[in-house]
């Protein structure tokens, strides 16, 4: 695509904080409460530990803290943000936006013209509102101020088999030019359709209407129809000069919203199986061992092969455990925080992968959320890894993460489940004082006070 000479280069990520709630459940310990077969929530679906909040955290206070966070670890300048944008499904007022509870920071420095609001639609808002950050870095609106880009969501689900993927966070992302994260321009796919595989009808709940199976036949399609549009528009875009189609040897580590660990697996089998099914469309020569049996299926047709998956996920470990599986490891220790699943996995991978390893290498991401709105693109890391670059910067400040969550207090399967039945139960109670303890809050966390009688909320903070 031609360049536009206006549009300022390398525009991507140039800061980045994550926050979880200081409280989790051990995935073992919720198997044997819960009275499944040793193994289902740990083996069949990778999990090890869940996050979840007390009546102390809601969706302002996770992204007030996420904010500040950001703005106090990378000292940014509260008069640079000129765009601040919130992606949640976690929804607390159906009118007054959690972007505009955020001002509340920025007013205190006098800054009082921040563009933007919140996007919806399950765990894609967070990408959405990337894109249009993105979008406005890039326009004509553009004034040379930085945006901020929030995914934040709470996951809960009613008792049953849903319940053990939940979880809770924040993501907070810098996006400007001049980044050591950049976006690879004019180059991604998107995939939407009408369909209800998990909403939120209840006004008077947290907890979805979710249809487990059809979720995921919707991720898979969604993946499968994201992946090659994605392939289709690189090849044309981008020759890749080693391989005459792009394949997941394209991308250097690849990551994935992450409803739960075993799922993702899966889904780096289904894009081997794209290129196995696009390289015979192209004549790719190619070598697919194994597969060949299944030269012929249809994708559609494949979601739930039971024999397809396990030579899937058979000629794709190796690929699995260099590109993916390292990169799940806030998803495996926090479980799906909705919004931020896919920005967790960044975060992962740039406190995992050493600095000299990282740089110049390419990462492929696929967003996705129910309803549904799903989109695959990329990113370069820009290749200067020396000491005070700014990917050595990137990277040094989410070095304290592996701490912090060490630092988190296990709750027993019990007290977890009394905590959901309470705030099931205070769900817009009015007026209402949090009866948990702010004891635990890592420090710096913003946490509700008090709602008064006419739901609004009011929040302080631990101090630093
Ligand atoms: N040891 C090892 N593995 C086990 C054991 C055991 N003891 N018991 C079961 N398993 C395996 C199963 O074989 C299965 O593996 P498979 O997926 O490879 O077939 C896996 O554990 C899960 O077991 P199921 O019986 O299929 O699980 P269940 O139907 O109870 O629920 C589901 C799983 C559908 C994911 C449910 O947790 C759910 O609805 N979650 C919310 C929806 C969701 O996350 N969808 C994903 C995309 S949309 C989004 O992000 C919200």
């Amino acid at each position: 695509m031609a360049r536009n000479p206006n549009w300022p280069d390398s525009v991507g990520i140039r800061a980045v904080e994550l926050i979880f709630p200081p409280q989790y459940v051990d995935q073992r310990e919720l198997e044997v409460f819960d009275g499944v077969s040793e193994g289902k929530y740990t083996i069949g679906l990778g999990q090890s530990k869940m996050g979840f909040c007390t009546d102390r955290e809601d969706i302002n206070s996770l992204c007030l803290t996420v904010v500040s966070r950001l703005m106090e670890r990378n000292s940014i300048d509260y008069s640079s943000i000129g765009r601040l944008e919130v992606g949640t499904e976690t929804i607390i007022d159906k009118s007054k936006s959690v972007k505009s509870v955020l001002m509340k920071i920025f007013e205190e420095h006098g800054n009082f013209s921040i563009e933007g609001i919140d996007t919806t639609n399950a765990c894609y808002g967070g990408t959405a509102a990337l894109f249009n950050s993105v979008s406005w870095v890039e326009s004509s609106a553009w004034d040379g101020r930085l945006a901020i880009v929030v995914a934040a969501d709470i996951a809960v689900y009613a008792k049953g088999s849903a319940r053990p993927t939940g979880g809770a966070g924040a993501v907070a992302m810098l996006i400007g030019p001049d980044a050591p994260l950049i976006f690879d321009r004019g180059l991604r796919s998107t995939y939407m359709r009408h369909v209800y595989d998990f909403y939120k009808p209840n006004m008077d709940s947290d907890y979805p209407v979710v249809d487990g199976k059809l979720s995921i036949q919707c991720y898979f399609s969604a993946l499968d129809n994201c992946y090659q549009m994605y392939c289709d528009k690189a090849d044309k875009m981008l020759p890749d000069l080693n391989q005459l189609h792009w394949n997941v040897s394209s991308f250097d580590s690849l990551l994935f919203h992450s409803p739960y660990c075993k799922l993702v697996q899966k889904s780096l089998g289904r894009l081997v199986l794209n290129d196995f099914v696009r390289a015979q469309k192209v004549g790719s020569k190619e070598s697919y061992v194994g597969l060949e049996k299944f030269a012929n299926v249809k994708l559609e047709d494949t979601y739930f092969d039971k024999e397809l998956e396990k030579e899937l996920l058979a000629f794709s470990k190796q690929c699995y455990q260099v590109k993916t599986e390292p990169y799940l490891f806030m998803t495996n220790q926090i479980g799906n925080m909705y919004t931020p699943s896919l920005y967790g996995g960044l975060v992962s991978l740039l406190l995992i992968k050493p600095v000299h390893l990282l740089a110049g290498t390419r990462i492929g991401l696929f967003s996705y959320g129910s309803g549904l709105a799903s989109s695959f693109f990329s990113i370069r890391v820009s290749s200067d890894s020396s000491v005070g670059s700014k990917l050595d910067s990137l990277i040094k400040s989410v070095s304290h993460l592996q701490e912090q969550l060490d630092s988190r207090k296990k709750v027993s399967p019990e007290v977890f489940s009394k905590i959901l039945e309470e705030n099931e139960k205070n769900h817009l109670l009015v007026p209402y004082n949090p009866l948990s303890s702010v004891d635990d809050l890592f420090p710096g966390t913003w946490y509700l006070k008090h709602v008064d009688e006419k739901h609004r909320r009011y929040y302080e903070r631990v101090p630093l």
